[in-house]
């Protein structure tokens, strides 16, 4: 894995409101060595995003971060460091568990981050939320269109550009497209590319139909 290439950068650099970045742990593969050396260096390109992140977000915009509970420390540290200041906490309750330890996994979570000082929203949304499992079919770790849709309508207006730096298979695209957003998403893998590009022109048809 490689660090979100600088062309990739030079694009997005008309970004105008949010960041969405998707990051999510694997859950079954500590024991193969040549995929945790992927997963290792796929963390460090995770990390290294936030400063490109917060150099192609406008002044005054948000950036909502998914991250994996375990380690918040590296994630504060590199938000930190590329600028960005923390003003919430989101917690999605889960009604099944997605893996069992010490305790059932029942949530997920994200960070609200700010670069510089935007306003708040007209009508804040609840910091405590319902999961939506998606089954995952167009991608391993797919996040559900009506869990991102609430944070791209609270936290940028229509026409804005909505950056999702490790989009999958474009549920951040389709939910800026749905709701008025344009976006740009930014993925390694061809097979999820190919995906969005699927998602997104079944999405850009729902829209036009509902628009006529
Ligand atoms: C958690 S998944 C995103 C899932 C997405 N939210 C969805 O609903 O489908 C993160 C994605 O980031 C991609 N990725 C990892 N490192 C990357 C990099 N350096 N540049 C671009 N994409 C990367 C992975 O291939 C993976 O598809």
């Amino acid at each position: 894995m490689t660090a979100v290439p600088p062309a990739h950068c030079r694009v997005a650099s008309k970004v105008a409101c949010a960041t969405f970045l998707a990051i999510k742990e694997g859950k079954t593969d500590e024991n193969l060595s040549i995929y945790s050396l992927s997963r290792r260096s796929q963390r460090r390109s995770v990390l290294a995003a936030f400063s490109d992140a917060y150099r192609v977000l406008k002044p005054n915009s948000f950036c909502v971060c998914f991250y994996g509970w375990n380690r918040v420390d590296e994630f504060f540290s590199a938000w930190r460091r590329a600028g960005f200041r923390p003003v919430g906490h989101i917690v999605w309750q889960k009604n099944y568990a997605s893996s069992t330890g010490f305790l059932q996994s029942r949530h997920e979570q994200a960070y609200l981050l700010i670069k510089g000082n935007p306003d708040r929203p007209a009508k804040p949304i609840a910091d405590v939320r319902a999961w939506e499992y998606t089954g995952n079919r167009a991608h391993p770790i797919e996040k559900a269109v009506s869990i991102l849709t609430p944070l791209i309508q609270a936290f940028s207006k229509r026409g804005d550009l909505v950056l999702d730096p490790f989009s999958g298979s474009g549920s951040t695209a389709v939910a800026s497209l749905l709701s008025g957003r344009r976006y740009i998403g930014i993925e390694l893998e061809d097979r999820y590319c190919r995906q969005s590009r699927t998602r997104l022109a079944g999405a850009a048809k729902y829209a036009a139909r509902k628009a006529a």
